[in-house]
């Protein structure tokens, strides 16, 4: 299992905890009967209703200057790899990059959104990003095998879409 089916797999584990001791707990609470104090309640409401609302501007507030995604750079040694989408290809130069350093692609659009998908010689997604007009979007990723990797285009972008795919090569 890699790093981040792990993770994954254990974020839905705590959701999935928390969920179930949520729902007992709304549950047991609905149990209780006879001492119903209605204006407590509807107090408790309000100050649940005003919390959520900070907590959500908040977390707005911090992460809508980093949309569609945090800025990432490669560290010391890492590699650049200026990426072009256009209807219906790829430009990926230089379209040769070396195993277990960093890579730092950088993405742009000439025209519409694409969504770039790297694929190992298996067949397997290994890092997907979206590309957008107008904007230089980072994909930092560390490739560990070498070979023929393949970039497909994930967003429908039009009637060519489905041909919009390319290769490069990871070397040792
Ligand atoms: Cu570019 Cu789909």
């Amino acid at each position: 299992m890699g790093t981040t089916a792990l993770v994954i797999a254990i974020s839905y584990s705590v959701v999935v905890v928390l969920g179930v001791a949520i729902a007992g707990a709304v549950w047991w609470s609905t149990k209780r009967r006879g001492d119903i104090d209605a204006e407590r309640l509807a107090h408790q409401e309000r100050s649940w209703l005003v919390a959520v609302v900070l907590i959500l501007v908040a977390l707005l507030a911090a992460t809508i200057w980093s949309t569609p995604y945090f800025d990432t750079d490669a560290g010391a040694g890492g590699q650049v790899v200026d990426v072009k989408a256009k209807q219906f290809a790829w430009t990926i130069s230089p379209a040769r990059v070396r195993a277990g350093q960093e890579v730092e692609f950088r993405l742009t659009s000439t025209d519409v959104n694409h969504a770039f998908g790297v694929y190992d010689d298996r067949d397997h997604l290994v890092a997907q990003v979206q590309v957008v007009p107008g904007k230089t979007q980072k994909l930092v990723h560390t490739f560990t095998r070498p070979g023929t990797y393949s970039v497909l285009c994930l967003e429908f972008c039009g009637v060519g879409h489905h041909v919009m795919e390319t290769t490069f090569a990871v070397t040792p």
